[in-house]
């Protein structure tokens, strides 16, 4: 059962969890003359308010963990106030006191029974695996494949490595899936390899895999992407740093004539012409992606490519209405994501991938990207993306678990917009945590994607919840 921004009630009567999770956003669990009980189970509430009037709060075996939560207990007049931070909270509250243990026992057994004689199906759910809905669209889950560049396109266009990996990942559970950095121009791309969408010939192919993708239950979702001085590189496993015109390379555009690193390509700053190119080759490859049957449009605005590279004072230098001020810095990515709303439809979600932070003094800051996506949830964009990184060849990144999730958790709480978390989180257990305490609203997985592409059917075993799989797997489920 998960709620958000809701409340569950049970009037005279009980909510049960057994060896499960109720999660509850910025909600209530209110129970009059009832009972919440827990057995080897966890409530989660995010900013939310358990009451029990005339009730008990049980748990047996398990917790009631709440961020910012306020527990009543009427029968007692005594208000218990919990600590700020998400955490495993044991309850030792004093409405147990005021029964015996052994009625306690007996209470949650009843509970329990009767529940699971009221539903027969499982009422079990988790926050990770409870859906959410952008505009008009519903992702089945929380669980979303990451983009990831796959340097395996000829001429920009996708085959069948592109349809067999993105296909795998979406029967195995992913709730939304964005394609790597598909290049809006064939300036744009990373490397010759990369997957394209400048040519109207290139959706035929692309067609074929959101089709398959939405077969699954899955929502296909692509990252529009221009690498801007980072483009004409090698492919990870080619080579380092430019690729020469004679071997395919090609002549690079950035907010300046700045290079990335002394062996990247040297750029030539864009001019009007060339900011308008951009912006066209945007609006064109957005009508091309939803000709292609994508229902998700992420811009991607990190890692140092060519919306980074405007963003960040490290990279741009311009002194015209696209460089110098934070306005101007942002104007481009601004710009773009305004022409971008007006041609997707108002059913259909659009999201930005942003590096919080440039890790580099002087250079973008987390302060700068709460600026940031508050202006563009004004422009419309639904969710935030929260990476960091990319865009100066040595900042020093504190990696580890999770390292990014506090970026994501800041933008939502400080700017008011849904957020992606991404980066090292690779257990069922911490996305749930991430998603159940309300640090954000989707979990982005890369490379324990790459790893295990039935993640989020293992994931979904592990929390207990009872989700389909594939006709095709079922024999296999249990
Ligand atoms: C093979 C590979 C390719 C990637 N390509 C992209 C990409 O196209 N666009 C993007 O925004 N991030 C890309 N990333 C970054 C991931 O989306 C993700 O942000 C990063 O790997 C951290 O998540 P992880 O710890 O789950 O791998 C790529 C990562 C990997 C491993």
């Amino acid at each position: 059962m998960a709620v958000s921004s809701d409340l569950v009630t049970a009037s005279k009567g009980v909510v049960v969890v057994s060896k499960g999770i109720v999660t509850v956003s910025k909600g209530v669990v209110a129970v009059s003359k009832g009972i919440v009980a827990v057995s080897k189970g966890v409530v989660a509430v995010s900013k939310g308010l358990v009451t029990a009037s005339k009730g008990v709060v049980v748990a047996s075996k398990g917790i009631v963990a709440a961020t910012m939560p306020l527990f009543l207990s009427q029968t007692t007049s005594e208000k218990h106030f919990l600590p700020l931070n998400f955490r495993a909270y044991p309850l030792e509250p004093k409405p147990i006191r005021l029964v015996s243990k052994l009625r306690m026992l007996l209470l949650v057994t009843h509970a329990i029974a009767a529940a699971w004689l009221l539903f027969p199906v499982p009422i079990l759910m988790s926050a990770l695996f409870s859906p959410l809905t952008l505009r008009s669209l519903t992702l089945k889950n929380r669980l979303v494949v990451s983009p990831m560049c796959q340097y395996s396109a000829t001429g920009g266009f996708a085959n069948d490595w592109h349809l067999v990996h993105l296909g795998s990942r979406a029967v195995g559970g992913a709730g939304l899936i964005i394609q790597e950095a598909t290049a809006v121009s064939a300036e744009g791309r990373i490397s010759p390899e990369d997957l394209g969408i400048w040519r109207d010939e290139h959706v035929e192919f692309l067609k074929r895999i959101t089709d398959f993708i939405k077969a699954q239950g899955c929502v296909p979702g692509i990252q529009l992407a221009h690498a801007g001085r980072k483009a004409s590189t090698y492919a990870l496993w080619r080579g380092h740093g430019t690729v020469p015109v004679g071997e395919g390379g090609w002549a690079v555009v950035g907010p300046t004539d700045q290079r990335f690193a002394p062996n990247y390509p040297q750029p030539t700053g864009l001019d009007a012409a060339g900011i308008a190119k951009v912006k066209a080759d945007f609006v064109a490859a957005t009508h091309r992606a939803l000709a292609a049957g994508y229902e998700v449009i992420e811009i991607h605005a990190a890692h140092g490519y060519l919306f980074h590279q405007f963003l960040s004072p490290l990279s741009n230098t311009r002194t015209d209405a696209y460089g110098g001020s934070w306005e101007n810095r942002a104007r481009l990515l601004l710009e773009v994501t305004a022409d971008l709303r007006a041609v997707l439809p108002e059913t259909l979600p659009l999201l930005v991938r942003l590096s919080a932070t440039d890790w580099t003094e002087g250079g973008w800051t987390a302060a700068d990207s709460v600026r940031l996506a508050g202006r563009l949830k004004d422009l419309g964009v639904d969710l935030i993306d929260t990476s960091t990184g990319g865009n100066v060849p040595k900042a020093s990144i504190p990696v580890g678990p999770g390292y990014q999730v506090g970026f994501a958790e800041q933008i939502k709480r400080e700017a008011g917009i849904a957020t992606g978390a991404v980066g090292l989180i690779t257990t069922a257990a911490q996305a749930e945590e991430i998603v159940a305490a309300g640090r954000a609203d989707l979990v982005l997985l890369a490379r324990e994607e790459l790893r295990s592409p039935y993640f989020p059917l293992d994931a979904a075993r592990e929390l207990g919840v009872d989700v389909a799989w594939p006709p095709q797997y079922e024999r296999a489920k249990n």
